[in-house]
């Protein structure tokens, strides 16, 4: 090539979630009696749901409807009536919101809306993210910024909600903070924040003049006594606030790339104004994003059978994550902490029980000989270690939780699996495999 082409900030666009996928193909190819579980990826469909009958009925209706509605493109914010649905849900579940339809920007899903957020942050504006936090907010945010992550602890001893205090001492030592992330309920850590947490965090955005971004794919799924406050509620007339939704996960319908963006309590702020405008740019380019679902977006969470598919999910969401956590919790070594929302658990490791020398015994020489390889690398964090043996040594696939910036060494696991006997085969050998790993060295 004449002239370089690739872009040197690459480093800081990581997803572990998928490079385990990466090395799982390695070692399949080098291990035929190989067999991957996979705990790494938070698709429902990978682990028994089905998506609700009434949606593919709903889709039947649109495909054989008005084709234009179906297959052509829609405004470049998105489809009208879904973007009118969205300002009006929003306000009936935030009464003091004044979302307007046309701050309602639509994208090819919610990781595609996180790319165009941090994409139109002014040059040396940062937001703040959650550590540990969702990998794609992580990378998006630090390789636009071409920096690395500036971040806020979220405290295990406070079942994982927002170190307050940490937050200020990040807004005293890094002026360049703009904003802050908060991801509600969390991924990885299945937290619900309480309100009194929120409207300390509204508190410090008006104070400071931040604006606040609130992931909320996973508002919905909540259970084990957690209650979701809307942020939009908290911070009507007092602060900016991207509210950010989509379809993935509690329709469930992660292949139908469609999320979105609200833009709250824009009258606030004339920069906060012109920032929106810059972001409705890059969709312009994109022409618009994906149409057949924004047709049934409104349909889909009005429809009467909704709201009992979604009892009967989060019911079972709910006794599927207290049986992980009541495997887990009983390990030796490893702390967990029962969830409320969303479907992940994140563990962590007693303080200084991992070493560089631990190991699991991984029976195909090929295989051991590729792990080895790989771990004699230069920085590889000692909960990449365990993770990359646990996969190579049982097949199960699990995430470390340095992949989600954790301050804590450990590994996010989900509480998917609908087959009562598989989960807790699985969870059984991760916990034997946990107790192995910490006495072999
Ligand atoms: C917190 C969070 N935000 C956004 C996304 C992306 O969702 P989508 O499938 O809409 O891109 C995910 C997916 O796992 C997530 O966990």
């Amino acid at each position: 090539m004449r002239a370089k082409i690739s872009n040197l900030n690459a480093g800081l666009m990581r997803y572990g979630i998928r490079e385990m996928v990466e090395l799982t193909q390695q070692i399949a190819a080098r291990d035929p009696q190989f067999k991957f579980i996979g705990e790494n990826i938070g698709d429902p469909l990978e682990k028994g749901w089905e998506v609700p009958r009434f949606l593919r009925e709903l889709l039947h209706a649109v495909v054989d409807g008005d084709q234009k509605r179906a297959f052509g493109y829609t405004h470049s914010r998105g489809d009208l009536a879904a973007r009118i649905w969205v300002a009006e849900n929003a306000r009936r579940q935030a009464p003091a919101s004044r979302l307007d339809p046309e701050h309602v920007l639509f994208a090819n899903g919610l990781g595609g809306a996180i790319s165009i957020l941090y994409r139109c942050m002014g040059q040396g504006a940062r937001i703040l993210q959650p550590n540990p936090g969702y990998p794609a907010h992580i990378s998006s945010e630090s390789f636009f910024a071409g920096a690395a992550s500036l971040g806020y602890h979220l405290d295990p001893a406070s079942n994982w909600e927002p170190d307050l205090d940490h937050i200020e001492a990040q807004l005293r030592s890094h002026p360049e903070i703009a904003g802050i992330l908060l991801i509600n309920p969390n991924n990885p850590t299945g937290t619900v924040c309480r309100k009194p947490v929120l409207e300390s965090l509204v508190d410090l955005a008006e104070r400071h003049g931040l604006l606040l971004i609130s992931d909320e794919v996973y508002f919905r799924l909540v259970y084990n006594g957690g209650r979701h406050v809307h942020l939009a509620e908290l911070a009507a007339g007092r602060a900016p606030l991207v509210v950010m939704r989509g379809v993935s996960k509690d329709v469930p319908w992660p292949g139908s790339r469609c999320g979105w963006m609200e833009f709250h309590n824009l009258d606030l702020d004339d920069e906060y104004r012109r920032f929106f405008e810059v972001v409705k740019r890059p969709l312009m380019l994109e022409v618009c994003a994906t149409t057949m679902p924004q047709a049934v977006v409104p349909q889909i969470y009005s429809h009467p059978e909704y709201p009992v598919w979604l009892e009967k999910y989060t019911r079972e969401l709910e006794a599927n994550a207290n049986s992980v956590y009541d495997l887990l919790a009983a390990v030796r070594g490893l702390n967990v902490t029962r969830i409320q929302g969303a479907f992940y658990m994140l563990s962590s490791f007693d303080q200084g029980a991992l070493n560089g020398r631990q190991s699991l015994p991984v029976k195909n020489p090929e295989a051991r000989a590729y792990l080895e390889g790989l771990l004699a690398l230069p920085g590889v964090p000692p909960d990449k270690r365990f993770a990359y043996y646990l996969l190579a040594a049982t097949g199960i696939c699990v995430v470390p939780a340095s992949d989600f910036d954790s301050p804590y060494p450990g590994f996010r696991i989900t509480t998917l699996d609908r087959d009562p006997r598989r989960r807790d085969a699985t969870y059984r050998i991760l916990a034997q495999s946990v107790t192995d790993y910490l006495a072999s060295a």
